[in-house]
């Protein structure tokens, strides 16, 4: 054999070893550097480079004194991520004769719980540490929640630091015993409890001397054999497309990650939500055809004839398609240091489709502690709740349980574009479909015709007292006398009727606006020009406004009075009262206002008088 083939020879072996993917979940206080550096250093996976900077900065600044300090290993991935270099988590790479390894190394503070949850979606295993000194704590049992919220079947409770406790067998039996209680609660199916000691090599690669009593395996071992089921290839087709690929005008291919089943050439698929039919023509991966194709394998599909696939859509099997809703009923943990606002609209990513989504209902809290169910109106940073969402589209989709990529989401800020949540679907709500949209004769053209005018929403925006209702009642009085038909909306006005339930928490004033823009919007589909003044602090909730209407039809018009100013003026007392402490939430003192950055209309009320401003706005709206 020559030696390029022995290489090649060895190169395949390694590739042919099953992929175990697992996380660590645990602080740096449980001990899981030095366990993983230990793990690392032991199945002899370190290049030689590494090793000798390992042994020399132990020497000079480990803590183990002449000894290794495995710890130094994963710390200086954690000085990367510091840095930057890597950003959210770091993962090693490892393998045996046996396996390979990714294990996915998150920081354990609170504040990472999006980072943990980074890691974990791909995962096989979790390890979860406890400092056997201190059994569970909150931590545990948040990381245990998202491992389960995750579809992470299988876990090792790692009992580390047991030389701490001399081995104590019944402190080890009490630990695991607790924790089965709730990975129960959890569903989680299997737990293997190793006791172990990171820093004396106890029960890492080689079963302990000082555990006689412990009989299972080491956790190398565990991790080397376990059997983790992908039974996903078992389920019907599905593949998520990714992208369409069309490089003449003679072939069009979809490309995905396959879900789950597998696909034969022939095979009837329909292309979801949409419908349509056809048969799978040829098949590939990579640069090589293929007569079938399975879960897990990423594959590009051309079908028999064209029909209308575009990325986001689901090819499913024709016989056993995915369902189709438009609202779930979901469980989702919160991301992000602002609250979830439940009226606000957000973008779900589900595969490989993005649509927009908003929260109807926040059904309970659950207290990863205790699973107890609180009420609540808002959700904060890393808390879970069981909710009811709306998408503004049909998707095709799998409950999480059935199907983990067709089953989970995650929820995206419209504006900054920052991953604010992530979740499961438990079900469908079919209450949307059976209200269908009631297609009427007479349209708003016709209604907007016999007045002879443009329909229009005029959105006044600005702080309390900047002179929004005064200009609005100008424009009005304007428009009405050159035979007009208007409405005015006005905030102290619509919160004594319709939004009389609603306060000046962030949460109600989502939940105002949204009302409005809805209110405002069926007005202008009655035909008419709609003046709308509120404060509308959050420039979310006025682009889901002007999202109501269609081109030209909203007109957004800051009233851009200084604070100091309107403070100065104070019409209704009401600064002086905030100031003083009297109202929470005042705009502007203690709650934010966002301004316009694309306003139609900026009304200085300094420099130009309201009269004239007035008519500023009657042009725009009689465009
Ligand atoms: S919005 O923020 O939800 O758009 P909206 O325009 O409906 O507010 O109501 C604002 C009016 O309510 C103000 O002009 C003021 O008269 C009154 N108000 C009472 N409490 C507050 C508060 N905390 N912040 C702002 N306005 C308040």
């Amino acid at each position: 054999m020559t030696h390029a083939t022995d290489i090649a020879d060895y190169l395949a072996r390694h590739e042919r070893k099953p992929l175990l993917r697992f996380i660590t979940c645990g602080s740096v206080d449980d001990g899981k550097s030095t366990l993983i550096g230990r793990l690392l250093y032991e199945s002899k996976q370190l290049y030689d480079d590494q090793l000798a900077k390992l042994e020399r900065d132990s020497a000079r600044h480990g803590s183990q004194g002449e000894a290794i300090d495995y710890a130094l290993l994963l710390d200086g991935l954690a000085a990367e991520r510091e840095q930057g270099i890597t950003i959210d988590v770091a993962y090693c790479y490892f393998g045996t004769d046996r396996r390979q390894f990714i294990v996915a190394d998150c920081p354990g503070h609170e504040q990472y719980t999006r980072n943990m949850a980074t890691g974990a979606s791909t995962a096989d295993v979790a390890v979860v540490l406890v400092d056997a000194r201190k059994g569970l704590l909150t931590q545990t049992r948040r990381h245990s929640y998202i491992v389960a919220l995750l579809g992470i079947r299988h876990i090792v409770l790692a009992v580390n630091k047991m030389d701490l406790i001399g081995y104590d067998q019944t402190r080890f039996d009490d630990i695991a015993a607790a924790y089965t209680e709730l990975a129960d609660a959890l569903g989680i199916r299997q737990v293997r409890a190793i006791p172990m000691s990171g820093l004396c090599g106890d029960n890492i690669v080689a079963r302990s001397a000082a555990t006689p009593w412990y009989a299972g395996p080491p956790l190398l071992e565990h991790l080397e054999t376990i059997a983790v089921d992908h039974d996903d290839a078992g389920a019907p087709f599905r593949m998520p497309v990714q992208w369409v690929c069309r490089p003449d005008q003679d072939f069009r291919g979809y490309a995905g990650l396959i879900a789950s089943g597998r696909v034969q050439v022939g095979d009837e698929l329909v292309s979801q939500p949409s419908g349509r039919h056809a048969r799978v023509a040829t098949l590939s991966v990579g640069d090589s055809a293929r007569e079938s194709v399975e879960a897990g394998q990423s594959a590009l599909i051309s079908l028999d004839h064209e029909i209308d696939v575009s990325r986001g859509n689901v090819l499913a099997a024709a016989a056993s398609a995915c369902a189709i809703a438009d609202q779930f009923a979901v469980q989702l943990l919160w991301l992000h240091d602002a609250p979830l606002m439940p009226s606000r609209r957000y973008l779900m990513k589900i595969g490989t489709r993005t649509v927009n989504t908003q929260i109807t209902n926040i059904k309970h809290k659950i207290d990863v502690n205790t699973q107890e169910h609180l009420a609540a109106t808002r959700l904060l940073l890393n808390e879970v709740a069981q909710c009811n969402i709306a998408l503004d589209q049909d998707i095709a989709f799998a409950p999480y349980a059935e199907n983990r990529t067709l089953g989970s989401f995650i929820l995206i800020d419209r504006t900054t574009h920052a991953t604010v949540a992530m979740g499961r679907i438990e079900f469908a709500l079919r209450r949307a479909s059976n209200v269908h949209w009631q297609a009427l004769d007479v349209g708003k053209a016709a209604r907007a015709k016999i007045k002879d005018q443009i329909p229009r929403c005029l959105w006044f925006t600005g702080l309390s007292g900047s002179g929004k209702s005064t200009i609005a009642n100008l424009v009005e009085k304007r428009l009405l006398a050159l035979g007009h038909h208007t409405y005015l909306l006005d905030g102290d006005n619509v919160r004594h009727g319709l939004n009389r339930d609603l306060g000046f928490s962030a949460e109600d004033r989502v939940e105002n606006i949204r009302r409005i823009a809805e209110v405002a919007r069926l007005m202008v589909d009655a035909g008419l020009i709609v003046i709308v003044s509120f404060i509308s602090p959050f420039r979310d909730e006025r682009r889901m406004a002007r999202e109501r209407f269609g081109d030209g039809e909203f007109v957004e018009i800051f009233v851009d009075t200084p604070l100091a100013v309107c403070e100065q003026r104070d019409v209704k007392g009401l600064y002086a009262k905030a100031r003083a402490g009297l109202i929470p939430n005042f705009t502007g003192i203690d709650s934010p206002y966002e301004r316009p950055q694309q306003a139609e209309l900026v009304l200085d009320t300094i420099s130009e008088q309201t009269d004239a401003l007035a008519l500023k706005v009657v042009d725009a709206a009689l465009k």
